[in-house]
């Protein structure tokens, strides 16, 4: 698969990070920025390690994933150093010999046990911010997290620069294969099971590397938000599918949401097609200055003027909005912040200095809240959905009027529809990152 030149690019990431490096730990009162990868954790009473997940922080700086127990040290002014933990291990396979784009910006030391590292950690403890987890602890360098330097490296990460853009975009490219892959497999009459096994094949991850757990619905379980059961029996008859998936490259994901229906089935499919074409309006919607808020609370609007037209819903989509009736179609967010993370962090601060912008009354699961600025890379993963459980309050609370109960009998048999994308907000127009790799395929 073709990547950029990222050695270039990865040099003007790391000015970047060593840029914002500085002024954190300015503000924090800092003079060494460090950061432990993690450690593996064990089970309880065993000794089986549950899946190693790397410090986010430590995969800002590193396109490694796979070296616990390994160290960042930051100066402000010097070459960053690297401290690579490469055991002599005959039980696992060891992390390579540091090699690639990166190692030539950093100062890189081996060690071959843990506590090696102490000595080559700058000398005082106490000069030093310390980002990690309580089990990262190594002698006197326990993790602080100090609150003004976390504040503006979270608040800052939110901007990719280009180097994790193009990341970001192989995360695409990786994960449409599976899609296209899992796609196939449902029309070829696969279980839950059997899809997901065929999406980790084409991408060539497993559940342990993928960015999040697989939702792979088919039929009602389309309407269970996350749903992880994979049943390994395909349903009889075949009406829908909605998978929820994503990739990593080198730290960063991808987070992807397709539906589709069986043929036959026209009058979801043209459901489906008007979420579609609703979702490519809220992704243009993508712009420098707009409130994210604004974003989702507009696609309430859109999505019950869909439920308007294919007869489910009764009144103005503005009266659905009003009486929470739209909460049951679309009970989450439109979307949020991702890179590192799939749920990137720092999607409600208020500024690099801390606070928080609270969601707006009624939509508990909105996980961002700021205004978008170039650079930003957000999901737009609108849905509707016939969730029980949700219509069964309408009900309850006096709404049940505003629905038309035979069209909602119609649609539950097929779940729900999501579709998903990630779009980086520029200057200029929106940049789709999940088309074009469709497009391509
Ligand atoms: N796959 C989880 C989400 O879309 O946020
Ligand atoms: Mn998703
Ligand atoms: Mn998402």
């Amino acid at each position: 698969m073709n990547l950029p030149d990222l050695g270039a690019l990865y040099s003007h990431h790391v000015r970047v990070l060593a840029q914002r490096a500085d002024e954190a730990l300015a503000r924090g009162g800092f003079d060494h920025l460090v950061i432990p990868s993690g450690t593996l954790h064990y089970q309880m009473f065993d000794d089986r390690d549950y899946p190693y997940a790397v410090n986010p922080n430590f995969k800002a700086w590193l396109p490694l994933t796979k070296v616990p127990n390994s160290w960042l040290v930051y100066t402000p002014g010097k070459r960053p150093k690297v401290i690579f933990h490469q055991p002599f291990d005959y039980w696992h396979v060891v992390p390579d010999a540091p090699n690639g784009w990166w190692v030539e910006h950093f100062d890189i030391e081996i060690i071959r046990t843990p506590d090696q590292a102490l000595a080559l950690l700058p000398a005082d403890a106490a000069r030093c911010a310390i980002l990690g987890e309580p089990q990262s602890t190594l002698g006197a360098f326990a993790p602080n997290n100090p609150e003004p330097v976390l504040a503006y490296l979270d608040w800052h990460r939110a901007v990719k620069t280009p180097y994790e853009i193009a990341l970001m975009r192989q995360a695409q490219r990786l994960g449409v294969r599976g899609h296209r892959a899992a796609e196939a497999a449902f029309r070829a009459g696969a279980s839950e099971f059997e899809i997901h096994m065929a999406y980790c094949s084409a991408v060539g991850q497993d559940a342990n590397e993928l960015p999040y757990g697989n939702i792979v619905g088919l039929n009602e379980h389309a309407a269970v938000l996350h749903y992880t059961d994979l049943g390994k029996t395909a349903p009889q008859p075949l009406r829908s599918f909605l998978i929820d998936a994503g990739a990593s490259a080198f730290g960063y994901a991808s987070d992807i949401t397709r539906t589709y229906a069986t043929t036959g089935h026209d009058e979801f499919q043209a459901l489906i097609d008007s979420v579609d074409a609703a979702q490519q309006q809220m992704c243009a919607g993508v712009r420098a200055g707009v409130d994210y808020k604004q974003l989702h609370v507009d696609a309430h609007l859109s999505l019950m003027g869909i439920l308007k037209d294919f007869g489910v819903l009764k009144v103005s989509p503005e009266a659905a909005l009003a009486t929470g009736v739209s909460a049951a179609f679309f009970p989450h967010g439109l979307g949020h912040l991702i890179g590192l993370q799939v749920h990137d962090v720092a999607g409600f601060a208020a500024s690099d200095r801390g606070g928080r912008i609270e969601r707006p009354q009624g939509h508990p699961y909105l996980r961002l809240t700021r205004t978008l600025e170039p650079g930003m890379v957000v999901t737009i993963e609108p849905g509707v959905y016939f969730i029980d459980m949700l219509l069964d309050e309408v009900k309850q609370c006096g709404h049940g009027d505003s629905i038309d109960w035979n069209r909602v009998d119609f649609f539950r048999p097929y779940g729900g529809v999501r579709i998903e994308d990630e779009v980086m907000c520029t200057e200029a127009d929106a940049d789709n990152l999940t088309r074009p790799a469709f497009a391509e395929a």
